[in-house]
């Protein structure tokens, strides 16, 4: 057996992992066995390695238009009317325990540099609260809502999406804050898969020390696998999970599970939805939901993919916006009925989530045996992106809901050393909009004050401040 491991990952030319194996106890060439008896087929993984470098877009002939109007709508120019009724549709889901949430917080942080899971960072609110915290009593906020307006109890299950690097802490974070007022059994933890890092030109397996490769978690397009293999399709189903909003943890501004997005997701009839943020200008390096015209179906492209003059192009209808202004903020909702069809397809085959290469710095044993922390990127990890499944979708099942970024999008990526997306911003951004909130219900604010998610989950039930002043840093 030890012999059969050892040759198979020699004939993938990747002798040097065993370099030091002589001169490991038997205990830790136990469990380096054990780690590498994860991977199947070397050779395999090593041409899938090579297939990734030279990986380009499949978006074909790369021609791109909006989708069609039938398939979006905007809560910036959204009618009273609908905006009530899709609202109200997505709280009834809730009531009847329908709707499910999907977090994914399987992310290393690199960019961010904390030593904790993203969720548990402290980004400096008055309150104190972590991003997880605040997401923790938007739930609790739903559910209150949608049990008052329709007279029941209601529970959201919360599933949360860690991967080796994040599950121990995540899951003792929630332990010892008590799942922040929430049921344990409405949360449910789950590990996403890992994949070995590779040298830059994808030749040679990384090892962390002398008995251990490195390993980093498989990208968001890693939930679709973890999802069927942690047996998580077949537990909405039970459950009686109809609908479910998929976000990521970094986002201080998300919404989680926000009616108005179920419900207009339901009125469609959409297996698939995804929100998108306007794109602030023609330069701005976002991803963009697209309709691929060839294929006629939705896809995500990245900034790199169109010309200078489609980035520059203005919407014939309207020369205020750009033509494709649909920023993607990874922020979906999946039908359980799709996720039913469509996951043990997805996760067959390479054609719908393909490997993408990120170059990482990536602390490794170097030539002479020595653990070495790099300043400039010396590796690759494996990704996969949880939209390149979007084109296997019906154009007509598929929806886009174009929100206001202020209230909705404000994304924890980097150390404050950052212009942007730091814990500054992110604090700055969560205090206005519901220092915002309080005035416009009449209150006076000296400053910036912070709205906690149990007292408004968007900007309702506040009438109470009207008249009373606050200052710069009090709690509501
Ligand atoms: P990012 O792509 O911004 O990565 O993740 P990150 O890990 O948070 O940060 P960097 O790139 O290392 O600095 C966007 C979202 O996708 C999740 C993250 O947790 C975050 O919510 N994610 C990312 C996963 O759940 N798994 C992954 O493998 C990668």
């Amino acid at each position: 057996m030890t012999e059969t491991i050892i040759d198979s990952f020699k004939q993938a030319g990747q002798n040097h992992l065993f370099k030091y194996f002589q001169s490991l106890t038997h205990q830790q060439q136990e469990s380096f066995l054990d780690q590498l008896s994860t991977i199947d087929d070397p050779i395999h993984l090593i041409s899938t390695v090579k297939q990734a470098l030279n990986f380009s877009s499949s978006n074909g002939t790369k021609s791109f238009s909006p989708l069609p109007k039938a398939q979006t709508a905007s809560t910036l120019e959204l009618d009273d009317h609908l905006r009530t009724t899709w609202f109200d549709s997505g709280l009834e889901a809730i009531s009847n325990n329908e709707v499910g949430v999907l977090l994914m917080a399987g992310g290393q942080g690199t960019r961010l540099g904390s030593n904790d899971p993203k969720g548990c960072y402290n980004i400096g609110l008055p309150s104190g609260k972590c991003l997880f915290e605040i997401q923790a009593e938007k739930i609790l906020k739903i559910q209150q809502l949608a049990g008052t307006k329709h007279g029941k109890e209601c529970l959201i299950q919360w599933y949360i999406m860690t991967s080796k690097p994040t599950r121990e802490s995540t899951e003792q974070y929630f332990k010892s804050h008590d799942y922040f007022g929430m049921k344990e059994s409405q949360i449910t933890f789950f590990n996403q898969g890992t994949l070995p890092c590779f040298n830059l030109d994808g030749s040679k397996i990384l090892m962390e020390d002398t008995s251990k490769i490195c390993e980093s978690p498989d990208g968001n397009g890693g939930l679709y696998k973890a999802l069927e293999l942690n047996g998580l399709i077949k537990d909405f189903e039970t459950k009686g999970i109809k609908h479910l909003h998929m976000y990521c943890v970094d986002n201080i501004l998300v919404k989680v599970a926000d009616p108005l997005f179920i419900g207009f997701a339901i009125d469609k009839k959409l297996l698939l939805g995804t929100k998108a943020v306007r794109k602030r200008d023609a330069c701005e390096s976002v991803g963009l939901i697209v309709m691929n015209e060839q294929l006629q179906k939705p896809c995500v492209i990245e900034y790199s993919e169109i010309s200078q003059e489609l980035a520059n192009k203005k919407d014939p209808h309207d020369e205020s916006k750009l033509y494709l202004r649909a920023a993607n903020i990874v922020n979906h909702y999946y039908s359980v009925e799709l996720l039913k069809q469509m996951v043990p397809e997805w996760i067959k085959s390479q054609d719908h989530l393909p490997f993408h290469i990120a170059k990482k710095k990536i602390t490794s044993l170097n030539d002479e045996g020595l653990v070495v922390k790099p300043s400039e990127p010396n590796g690759i990890k494996l990704e996969q992106f949880i939209f390149d499944v979007f084109t296997s979708i019906e154009l007509s099942k598929f929806g886009c809901l174009e929100v206001d970024r202020a209230s909705e999008f404000s994304p924890l990526k980097n150390s404050v050393a950052a212009a942007n997306d730091n814990p500054l911003t992110c604090k700055r951004d969560y205090l206005t909009l519901g220092t915002n909130w309080v005035v416009k219900n009449g209150g006076i604010v000296n400053g910036l004050v912070e709205v906690r998610g149990l007292t408004s989950y968007n900007g309702e039930g506040l009438e109470f401040v009207k008249g009373k002043t606050f200052n710069d840093g009090d709690i509501i």
